[in-house]
């Protein structure tokens, strides 16, 4: 089975529109995204716009800030201040990475733990740690939907990450934790991850080195969860598993692009919704 992400992040899509018009019904506001760009970094202005134009489709108000790549941290700071506590903000994101003079993690202490929208504050971190209600990651969201719409058994099963980020590796190993799948961390150091692959009955692979996973590692019938974005050598786009050779012993895979990618987005229009619900006493 290919798993067809375009596919699940429209219906994930739809639901928010929905829950827009619900929500200006009842309140008389729009859900309001608030997105930071500092510099230009030209993967992020390409996230950046992609997911303005997604508040716009599903009738959110975006409010994009774009800085110079010289703002000093004080300047950004001052920004997120201000969006704090601005009633038509729910949602704040600063894409990331930053230039090198801003410290992210200053940046992510100031943030409203209510409007952190990407959970990456110590705030929602600390609440998916501990099983707390919170705002969660949106990659780490996207994909454990891809896994339910692709019926993955998680109770018991072995679980392998590859790739340790605060965006996806950490979070989403929390997440299948959660759902009670025996997780295993495997990262750039680890020794032997062929052998560690081969075991996984649930792999998402999320260390952004193109094709590192080789299809003959996959364990037959394996669900395979493909987060990677790189380009091979060839120059063509793709993921962190080698997916021709993998599909024919995986039970079900996401492709590239095209599977984990148009889930994030929906998943941060997901979790605006979530906050602007949480703000309006809805
Ligand atoms: N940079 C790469 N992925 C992400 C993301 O999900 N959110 C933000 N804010 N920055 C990113």
């Amino acid at each position: 089975m290919i798993i067809d992400g375009k596919a699940i992040a429209a219906k994930v899509r739809a639901e928010v529109a929905q829950a827009v018009r619900d929500i200006e019904a009842r309140a008389r506001v729009k859900p309001g995204l608030a997105l930071i760009r500092v510099g230009n970094d030209p993967a992020s202005e390409i996230y950046v716009r992609g997911k303005v134009k997604a508040c716009q489709e599903t009738g959110m108000a975006g409010f994009e800030h774009i800085l110079p790549e010289q703002t000093t941290e004080a300047e950004l700071l001052a920004l997120v201040r201000k969006l704090n506590v601005d009633p038509h903000v729910h949602g704040v994101l600063v894409q990331l990475p930053l230039p090198r003079q801003i410290d992210p993690g200053a940046v992510l202490d100031l943030l409203a733990p209510q409007k952190d929208v990407d959970g990456f504050g110590p705030h929602n971190a600390g609440a998916l740690v501990t099983g707390r209600k919170g705002l969660r990651p949106c990659t780490p969201l996207g994909i454990l939907r891809l896994l339910d719409e692709a019926q993955t058994r998680l109770e018991g099963a072995q679980a392998l990450v590859v790739g340790r980020s605060n965006i996806v590796g950490k979070p989403v190993a929390m997440l299948l934790l959660e759902r009670h799948a025996t997780v295993t961390i495997a990262h750039s150091r680890t020794a032997a991850l062929a052998e560690q692959v081969a075991r996984a009955d649930v792999l998402v692979a999320a260390i952004g080195k193109a094709e590192i996973i080789r299809g003959d590692w996959i364990k037959p019938g394996a669900t395979v969860v493909d987060v990677g974005m790189n380009r091979n050598a060839a120059g063509k786009l793709t993921g962190d598993v080698e997916f021709a050779r993998a599909s024919e012993r995986a039970r079900a895979i996401t492709p590239v692009p095209g599977g984990v990618g148009p889930m994030t987005i929906a998943y941060l229009l997901s979790n605006t919704i979530q906050a602007a619900r949480a703000q309006l006493g809805l």
